[in-house]
């Protein structure tokens, strides 16, 4: 059967992981296809990432799209998430395996879970303090993730949300746009072994994810208050933070 047509408005890099074991196939190179990709720079945007993610009131996070745990990882290393609790979580068992074996020093901190963001029918409503999510919302249908996150936050929860953005001055944008189109197919090819997927859902997913301003409007239409926004690197990345309405609201 063919795969259900989907919008590409809702789901940027039109990329479903029941049809296509992308991240399966390329879980133990991620890490050196993020360093190539990003010239190393995914690395600053996951610092920074975890830092607004350790500094936000939580005891229990879930992270969604965890991958392969880089990101957690760096949550666990600030002395402020000590004595809290992170459900990692993701669609791809071997995305999560390289998850476990990174963090096998925090087991009784960190709790791994196979879940698709999109519908976690395990993760009770109201039930966790905040919800993370970095460079997923690109690669699934961010409206069923969004309506999920916010279910399963508790009133007053936080959602954090590192993704794709838009360089603000338009030429710049193009002009990266076009280095990406470029080179990351030849640089993607060769480091995949030519396994295509990888790179192709990424340049559509960054191609046609909508501008920060753009994500805080639809951040803020699936309920969220005080939704706020801080580019990094001028605006190839942006880091969006939301929060449930208190219960009296
Ligand atoms: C680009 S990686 C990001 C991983 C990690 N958050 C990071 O920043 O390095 C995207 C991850 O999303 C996962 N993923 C894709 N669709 C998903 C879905 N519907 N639910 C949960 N995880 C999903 C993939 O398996 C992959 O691990």
């Amino acid at each position: 059967m063919d795969a259900p047509v989907r919008s590409s408005t809702d789901n940027a890099a039109e990329f479903a992981a029941q049809h296509d074991d992308v991240f399966g196939r390329i879980a133990s190179r991620y890490d050196m296809l993020c360093d190539l990709f990003s010239l190393g720079i995914h690395r600053l945007w996951k610092r920074r990432v975890a830092r607004r993610i350790a500094d936000e009131p939580w005891t229990t996070l879930l992270d969604g799209a965890t991958g392969t745990g880089h990101i957690v990882e760096r949550i666990l290393a600030h002395a402020s998430t000590q004595g809290r609790r992170i459900v990692a979580s993701d669609i791809s068992p071997k995305m999560l395996a390289i998850a476990e074996r990174r963090l096998a020093g925090q087991r009784e901190r960190v709790e791994l879970r196979l879940l698709d963001a999109e519908n976690m029918p395990t993760i009770a409503d109201a039930s966790v303090d905040a919800y993370s999510i970095s460079l997923g919302l690109k690669i699934c249908d961010r409206h069923r993730a969004l309506n999920e996150a916010f279910r399963v936050l508790r009133p007053g929860g936080r959602l954090i949300a590192l993704e794709a953005s838009t360089i603000a001055w338009a030429p710049l944008h193009r002009a990266y746009l076009a280095y990406m189109s470029l080179c990351m197919p030849m640089l993607g090819w060769l480091a995949t072994g030519g396994d295509a997927s990888a790179y192709r859902y990424l340049l559509q997913g960054v191609r046609e994810f909508p501008s920060a301003e753009a994500l805080a409007r639809e951040i803020a239409g699936h309920g969220f208050t005080d939704v706020r926004f801080e580019r990094l690197s001028l605006g190839i990345v942006a880091i969006h933070v939301g929060r449930k309405p208190p219960a009296t609201q």
